[in-house]
């Protein structure tokens, strides 16, 4: 079976109550839950964590090869600042999909540029909760 690690970058522990104009009003235990029934449904393992520092983030993707075969993630405010984090996944060469409940481009001009999406296989971004479902149907069908 393919094990996908999922990480959920800064302050997304707050979901459900941050923003929900924004965000929505759905939990992180909540979309962990959501992700765990759809794994089970797409027969893949998922491990999931959620981490407010950087080089937690990078620790953790940088002891992913050999024990998982490809990474959601959500770099969250790192997205829009992280060289570590882009690093670290280039460095660890499994496939990324890169995943964001809002739509990133229709925000800020300050989110529009992602230093993760040149070394993602691709983003996910707008959807709400369900970018992560999507993201890993799309990381899924890619380990298939
Ligand atoms: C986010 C978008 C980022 O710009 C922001 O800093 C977040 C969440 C999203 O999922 O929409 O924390 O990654």
């Amino acid at each position: 079976m393919k094990r996908i690690l999922v990480i959920h970058g800064p302050n997304l522990q707050m979901l459900g109550k941050r923003k929900p104009s924004v965000y929505g009003r759905v939990s992180l235990p909540a979309i962990n839950e959501r992700l765990k029934q759809e794994a089970r449904r797409l027969k893949v393992q998922v491990a999931i964590s959620q981490f407010n520092h950087e080089g937690e983030i990078v620790d953790a993707i940088g002891s992913a090869p050999g024990k998982y075969n490809g990474i959601l993630i959500n770099p969250a405010a790192y997205t829009h600042t992280s060289v570590a984090i882009r690093d670290a996944l280039e460095g660890a060469g499994l496939p990324a999909v890169e995943v964001h409940l809002s739509n990133i481009h229709a925000r800020e001009e300050f989110r529009h540029n992602s230093l993760v999406a040149p070394v993602a296989v691709g983003q996910i971004s707008g959807f709400g909760p369900h970018s992560y479902i999507l993201g890993l149907q799309a990381l899924a069908a890619l380990l298939k």
